[in-house]
């Protein structure tokens, strides 16, 4: 079973972190030439001089809000030619911020969520699935979360957003029947990040607190995951995959080792 991305173009949105910054990790190890995007230019930059070292891949790396249209569209209509015929797309860039119920929630935080998760996944898709429908080549990868299958208190909204995903996702596949385009969704459960800490505002022991006493996933396992479903045959789709840490059932049930 070959793992080769050697000559494939992949574009990783959130990759100064995290699921993104491992994909991107693996990705180049596997041979793929990369376009990153992020907000924190310089920190995108550290993380593509750091991969170029050690693989000598080509990197394009873009500072990208996907919450602007225009910042998307500009960045995808203008990219160099050699760089415009993208085989791959991970749509990572995403997060949760706040735990509150939702007749309490800050209305910024949650236009935050949805403009990013949901508005800023379709806006990047659409930049990069036209082309790839047209050329009939293109996998795309959206990044779920098991928010997207179960909802929890206190995450509503982030929930919403991540079943949107799942819905786009669903959407994608059957939009591009007959285009020879791959979709799928990657859904993990509890993976150690920084998401935890943007969720509670930088607040780092109530971060740390949710993987307290259990094995959470870590970027890596993802990233694992995203590279399996982008090296199978050509001919076959992964459609979605559920993952979790062995000690998690669901968004409520964790088994945690007493202190
Ligand atoms: N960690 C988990 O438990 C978990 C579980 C299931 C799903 N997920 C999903 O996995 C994805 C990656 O999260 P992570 O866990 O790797 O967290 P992370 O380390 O905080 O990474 C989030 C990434 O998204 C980028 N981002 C956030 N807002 C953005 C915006 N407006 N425009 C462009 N990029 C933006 C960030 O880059 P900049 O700040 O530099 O822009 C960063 O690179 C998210 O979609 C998240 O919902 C995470």
């Amino acid at each position: 079973m070959s793992f080769s991305l050697k000559g494939k173009i992949a574009c990783i949105t959130g990759a100064s972190s995290g699921i993104g910054k491992a994909t991107a990790q693996v990705f180049a190890e596997a041979g793929a030439n990369l376009i990153l995007t992020a907000r924190r230019k310089a920190l995108l930059d550290e993380v593509a001089e750091e991969i170029r070292k050690k693989s000598g891949v080509k990197i394009l790396t873009i500072e990208l809000d996907v919450r602007s249209q225009e910042q998307v569209e500009n960045a995808f209509s203008f990219l160099p030619a050699e760089w415009k015929s993208i085989d791959i797309l991970v749509n990572n860039a995403g997060l949760a911020v706040g735990k509150d119920k939702i007749q309490d929630y800050n209305l910024d935080e949650v236009q935050t969520m949805v403009e990013t998760n949901v508005l800023g996944l379709i806006y990047v898709t659409k930049a990069v699935l036209k082309g790839m429908t047209e050329r009939k080549s293109g996998h795309v990868v959206n990044m779920g979360s098991t928010a997207g299958h179960e909802v929890y208190p206190g995450g509503s909204i982030y929930n919403a957003t991540k079943f949107a995903v799942n819905a786009l996702n669903q959407g994608m596949k059957m939009d591009t029947l007959g285009d020879n385009i791959r979709v799928t969704s990657v859904d993990p459960g509890m993976v150690n990040t920084d998401f935890s800490t943007t969720r509670f505002r930088g607040d780092k022991n109530k971060a740390d607190s949710v993987y307290a006493g259990m094995k959470p996933l870590v970027a890596e396992d993802v990233a694992d995951a995203i590279l399996w479903a982008v090296t199978r045959p050509p001919h076959v789709n992964i459609n979605e995959i559920i993952m979790m840490p062995v000690n998690q059932s669901s968004n409520l049930l964790v088994h945690r080792d007493p202190v």
